[in-house]
Parts: C-alpha cells; sequence; structure tokens
C-alpha cells in the first residue's frame, strides 16, 4: 500500500529542522497573507525541537508575522506545564520564550486537569477559534511518528483511533498507564498541510511498515493520517528512510 503524501528525505536530522522551519515560514506568509493568521497544531516529542528553536533563531524569526500566528497542540502528556515531560514546557523553552507571540495566542491543552474535561474544554477553544465549521482547519500540522507507528496521542488499539465525532480525545494509553489529551484523526485530516518530521535508524523498520506496508491504522496509526482536502508531506533523514 502506499500512503499518499510526498516524502522528502534529507542528510539528517538538522537538515529535517531546516526543512520544516521553512516549511513553517512559507506556509505562514501565505496563510496570514491569505486570511490574516496562521494556525499551527505543534508536535511534541523530541525531533520538532530544533525546528521549534530554529524559528526563534536570527535565521528565521524575522520571516514569521508573530502577533498573526496562533500556537495550538496536537496533544499533551497528562502533567503540569512545567513538568519534563510536557510538549508545552519544550515548545516553550525552543520557541515561545524567545518570540513576540501574544501570550492569548499561545493555546495550552491543560494537562494538569482531569483529562476528559481538559478535553472539552481544548475543543471548546478549536470551536470558538475555527468558528461555524464542521472540523478545525489548522493551517499546518506538525506531527511525529513514535517507533510504535503512533503519532500525536493516536496510540495503537486505543479507543482515540476510533473516533469520528469529537475534535479532542482524553486517550487512556495502557502502554504507560496514563491518559494523554489527543487531536482526533479527522481532526487532524481537515487541515491544509500536515508535515511529519521523522528521523533516527530506530524508526525506519517501522516507516517503511506504515508507508509501504498492510493498510492497518489500528496497529499502525499514523497510517490513520489521510489529509480530507489538503497536503501531506513526510520530512525524514536517510537514516529513518533505511527502508524506503
Ligand atoms: C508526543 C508526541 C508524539 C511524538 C512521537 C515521536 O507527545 O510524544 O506528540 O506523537 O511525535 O512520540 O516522538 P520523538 O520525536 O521523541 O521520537
Amino acid at each position: 500500500m502506499e500512503l499518499p503524501g510526498n516524502i522528502v528525505v534529507l542528510e539528517d536530522p538538522e537538515d529535517v529542522a531546516h526543512a520544516a522551519a521553512d516549511r513553517f515560514a512559507d506556509l505562514a506568509a501565505a496563510a496570514i497573507t491569505a486570511h490574516g493568521r496562521f494556525g499551527i497544531a505543534l508536535a511534541g516529542g523530541s525531533t520538532p525541537q530544533r525546528t521549534y528553536e530554529l524559528l526563534s533563531s536570527e535565521d528565521y524569526r524575522n520571516r514569521v508575522v508573530w502577533s498573526r500566528v496562533h500556537v495550538f497542540f496536537g496533544d499533551e502528556r497528562c502533567v503540569p506545564p512545567e513538568d519534563l515531560e510536557s510538549n508545552y514546557r519544550m515548545a516553550n523553552r525552543a520557541m515561545f520564550s524567545r518570540l513576540p507571540i501574544p501570550a492569548q495566542n499561545i493555546h495550552r491543552m491543560i494537562g494538569e486537569g482531569d483529562p476528559a474535561a481538559s478535553a472539552r474544554l481544548y475543543e471548546d477553544e478549536l470551536q470558538s477559534f475555527f468558528e461555524g465549521v464542521s472540523w478545525p482547519r489548522f493551517d499546518l500540522v506538525f506531527l511525529g511518528m513514535g517507533d510504535d507507528g503512533h503519532t500525536a496521542s493516536l496510540f495503537p488499539g486505543t479507543i482515540a483511533l476510533k473516533e469520528e465525532r469529537a475534535w479532542v480525545v482524553a486517550n487512556w494509553v495502557e502502554k504507560f498507564k496514563t491518559f494523554r489529551i489527543t487531536l482526533s484523526a479527522p481532526a487532524i485530516n481537515h487541515a491544509a498541510h500536515i508535515l511529519f518530521l521523522v528521523t533516527g535508524e530506530s524508526k525506519a523498520r517501522r516507516l517503511a511498515e506504515v508507508m509501504r506496508g498492510p493498510r492497518d491504522p489500528a496497529r499502525l496509526p499514523s497510517q490513520a493520517i489521510r489529509p480530507v482536502d489538503g497536503s501531506l508531506e513526510w520530512l525524514v533523514d536517510k537514516a529513518a528512510a533505511t527502508y524506503l
């Protein structure tokens, strides 16, 4: 099975980070010109950190009108914002604390609250930002992929993979014995642009399975990401592309 989307193989993680930062800057400029704002959902984990750092560097910071940028999250761990596990903490240290993004434009998932209540609150926040539509249309969604094929906090065999109506779900992840808050696959799939960032040998076999193997999104949730009316691109390094 060939997944939809364009695969770009780059030399190493630094090149992937630069390419992702370029996509961010270009898509932000286009969205702000077209409709006055740029709504992005950030990925968590470790891979995108360098991209966020680059965006706050001299090379990129002046390419974006930060006052028009609205930052959301694709998922969050159920921890406080200062916890080492927090995706918000990672993005804040790498990006928010270094850039003039208005505080009200940073839309944090409340990881420290009751998961179901936080999911409902976040959905309300998205509904008021993307007012009057049946699905949110992010201008860009950054995604990573775990070595088990998960993306956002859509983990293999978890209930969130079956979600067809809610935009945001509190998802019990048995392997971690914890809830995660995550955008549902349809909420991601209605984005204008979806960009996976995947690097490292540890992801190589799974990436090949996701891209070329039989379609089985319950086991390989990254396969559930198929844009309804938008673009999908994979920025991967040579190590992750070993088996492609
Ligand atoms: C998270 C992420 C998750 C991440 C993958 C890859 O909250 O952990 O949203 O989906 O993108 O687990 O993580 P790495 O980039 O650390 O390999």
